[in-house]
């Protein structure tokens, strides 16, 4: 890794440790934290939570007061159309901080918090593509830390810790297949704030794992829309923004990429699902698609639901993008494109391949699996997008009416 960035290197607080033994709460979890449930993930996490589970789930939310905090929580569910109002009396909200020493809690806030938690889930970062990474590094790197040291207080309680794929985009792993179990040690050729700090943060939870810290890793790749809704994330992403531009474009560039996503839908069943399966605590999980599809092959499925966009060289495509961005700066998106494609987020680079089989084995039989990208995965996609007028309408065939929520999976 290039610079300064994360030196000093970051080991975890010695004072924490973990002293007594895991208990058998992890089947039946009374009380979970969960960080992030404002945002993507943690939304659906927060759902999964209160259908497969009995717990109350306490929420820590940035806001100014409880009903600041539930009030977020609501809007968030309900845009992505999950919340239900007769599980909310489960959801406590916690206002508290993850860039904050002690979650920005107090001493005593935060034992009393780490002493009545059966699970802790941590979902909760920064997620910015071009941040560096001393500006992530309280939310990320420390905010994990303190999670640790929630783990190492009152009864022995695992932790779930959501990582990224993307802790392995450095030199090491590249063109070859990395298995759930291997760390990514190096950090060579890492580049961008957000994945170093992931990077470093999951250092920290196998640094106290070895202390006797259960923790379970989940790493997820690109996560997309509900595969029943289409519903995608309202912070927007590099992928949706290339459809929409590409759309509006009626250009696409001709990369030689697979392109791999996982719905939304899956990993929030899958993690949940796994952090209450006992054979699957403690271990490293990839929330990867198994049937991820070749970039331009994936606009043959969009050709064929009525869209008519040209295949063109990458040089000339980005220069079409640079050119929308610039003259019409009202465009809003293409100027966001034309800055991601600016930012290291790597969509087209080359990428290792990553095995899932011990998510498919822990996952066997439980009836979650994972949709493949194809043909009705994109047109659940294109009609959510198309029905928020995020994307022009086809020339030709016709996108049906999307799914109602819910139905995607099994
Ligand atoms: N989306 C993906 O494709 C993807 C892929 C791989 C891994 N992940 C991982 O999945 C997790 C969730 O990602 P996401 O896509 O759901 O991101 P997101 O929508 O941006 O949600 C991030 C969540 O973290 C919270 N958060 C950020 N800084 C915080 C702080 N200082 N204190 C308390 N809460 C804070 C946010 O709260 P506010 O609402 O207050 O900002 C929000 O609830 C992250 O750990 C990310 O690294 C995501």
């Amino acid at each position: 890794m290039k610079g300064d960035d994360l030196s000093p290197p970051v080991s975890l607080d010695p004072e924490i440790r973990f002293s007594a033994t895991m208990a058998e709460a992890c089947r039946a979890p009374q009380a979970v934290l969960l960080t992030g449930a404002t945002g993507f993930l943690g939304a659906y996490l927060l759902k999964e939570l209160l259908h497969q589970t009995q717990a109350r789930v306490h929420c820590l939310v940035r806001a100014q007061d409880g009903n600041a905090a539930l009030a977020r929580i609501r809007e968030g569910m309900a845009f992505y159309r999950i919340w239900d109002e007769t599980l909310a009396e489960r959801i406590v909200p916690v206002i508290g901080d993850l860039a904050s020493p002690r979650l920005g809690l107090g001493e005593e806030g935060f034992k009393a918090l780490g002493r009545g938690m059966d699970a802790l889930y941590h979902a909760g970062a920064q997620v910015n593509a071009v941040y560096p990474y001393a500006r992530l590094k309280a939310a990320n790197v420390s905010g994990t830390e303190e999670m640790i040291r929630l783990a190492s207080l009152g009864p022995a309680k695992p932790l779930h810790f959501v990582s990224t794929l993307a802790v392995y985009f450095g030199d090491e792993y590249q063109g070859r297949e990395v298995a759930e179990g291997e760390a990514p040690h190096s950090a060579q050729g890492l580049h961008g704030g957000y994945k170093q700090s992931k990077w470093v943060a999951e250092g920290l939870i196998r640094e106290a794992r070895q202390r006797g810290l259960s923790a379970t890793i989940h790493r997820p790749g690109r996560i997309m829309g509900d595969s029943g809704s289409g519903i995608m994330t309202r912070h927007g992403d590099l992928l949706t923004n290339l459809l929409q531009g590409c759309l509006h474009l009626g250009l696409y560039p001709r990369v030689e990429t697979r392109i791999n996503f996982a719905p939304i839908d899956y990993v929030s069943r899958a993690m949940v699902y796994l952090s209450l399966h006992p054979p699957a605590r403690g271990k490293d999980f990839h929330l990867h698609n198994p049937v991820s599809i070749h970039w331009n092959e994936l606009w043959e499925v969009i050709a064929s639901l009525g869209y008519s966009v040209k295949g063109v060289d990458y040089a000339q495509w980005r220069e079409c993008i640079q050119g929308q961005a610039g003259n019409s700066p009202e465009r809003r998106l293409f100027t966001i494109l034309h800055h991601l494609l600016r930012s290291p987020i790597q969509l087209f680079a080359e990428k290792p391949d990553f095995s899932v089989s011990m998510t498919a084995q822990q996952l066997a039989g439980s009836g979650i699996e994972c949709p493949p990208v194809d043909h009705r995965l994109m047109e659940v996609y294109l009609n959510y997008l198309l029905e928020q007028g995020y994307i022009p309408a086809p020339e030709g065939g016709a996108l049906k009416a999307p799914l109602p929520t819910g139905e995607g999976l099994g």
